[in-house]
């Protein structure tokens, strides 16, 4: 399987919608029923072949960095009282032998290509990079594995779709797929791409969903983009300037967890899979239990 050498995590975000869970705990630390979602992104960048994980953090966010830090005394307690089950449990969410991760911080919210510009300091090599954007929950089938598998070196950039309802589409990127540009399986090249349009001029209601391959020629576009919607640095509008944009519409189910009701529906998606009363992801190593 073609892998993915590095993927970006944009999580600086202050987590305000989902305020006040979000006062001291950040938002990618919110437990989706038993598990941090940053966790379930983590798993996924594994399962595409991540070996360098870049979190793009904010200073306020240390706890983040103590997810990935080792817990001995933790261990050592389980071990003590003879709880396996729960020490296994802890171990399985160190990273693999081979992965790293880096922190870069980004100070201020200048937007999401921003965020994916400050990462660009951690990546090594020329390949294809990743983005995930933990929000997005998806599970049943790793998306990003499945997005790495379909990339070729003919495209520029690879983009998580779904429809959305007409009224949601200024939420999102919406993709411009023209008229019969052709659809070859899950993969649909696209002659644009606008971030969060007004509902009646939206070009379709198919949406960006935060899991992104891009060339690594974005980032030099990304220094010349300057502030598009809301104010902030867009990927999207990089995206788009850098042409060669195919949507993916991934095979697993999305969950919205910027939101609060998503979180819930998330929660009880992993109840069922913990349950197993739904196929359980078989790239989540802690689901199998
Ligand atoms: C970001 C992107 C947007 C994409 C969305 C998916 O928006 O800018 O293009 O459709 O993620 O969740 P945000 O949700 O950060 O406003």
């Amino acid at each position: 399987m073609p892998r993915l050498d590095t993927v970006i995590f944009p999580v600086a975000g202050m987590g305000t919608r989902m305020l006040p869970a979000t006062k001291v705990t950040p938002k990618e630390l919110l437990p989706v029923y038993d598990t941090p979602l940053l966790h379930f992104a983590v798993e996924e960048a594994l399962a595409a072949g991540a070996r360098r994980l870049v979190m793009v953090s904010h200073p306020d966010k240390a706890a983040i960095e103590d997810w990935f830090a080792p817990q001995p005394e933790l261990e050592a307690s389980l071990a003590a009282k003879g709880k396996a089950d729960l020490l296994e449990v802890v171990r399985s969410s160190r990273l693999p032998d081979g992965v790293e991760v880096t922190f870069v911080m980004q100070d201020e919210p200048l937007g999401l290509g921003h965020a994916v510009l400050c990462g660009a300091e951690a990546v090594v090599g020329g390949g294809p990079v990743g983005v995930i954007l933990p929000d997005d929950l998806i599970l049943g089938s790793p998306a990003l594995a499945e997005m790495a598998e379909a990339w070729t070196g003919a495209m520029r950039s690879l983009v998580a779709a779904q429809e959305v309802p007409r009224e949601r589409v200024s939420s999102y990127g919406i993709f411009d797929c023209g008229e019969g540009t052709p659809e070859r399986g899950p993969v649909r090249a696209a002659t644009g791409f606008v971030e969060k349009p007004d509902p009646d001029d939206a070009p379709s209601r198919l949406a960006a969903v935060g899991r992104y391959v891009l060339g690594s020629a974005i980032f030099d576009v990304l220094r010349g983009t300057g502030t598009g919607a809301g104010g902030e640095v867009q990927l999207t509008d990089a995206i788009a300037a850098m042409g060669g944009i195919h949507a993916f519409r991934f095979s697993g189910t999305r969950h919205d967890c910027g939101s609060k009701d998503g979180m819930v529906e998330a929660t009880l998606a992993v109840q069922a899979m913990r349950h197993g009363s739904a196929r359980a992801a078989p790239h989540l190593r802690v689901a199998a239990e």
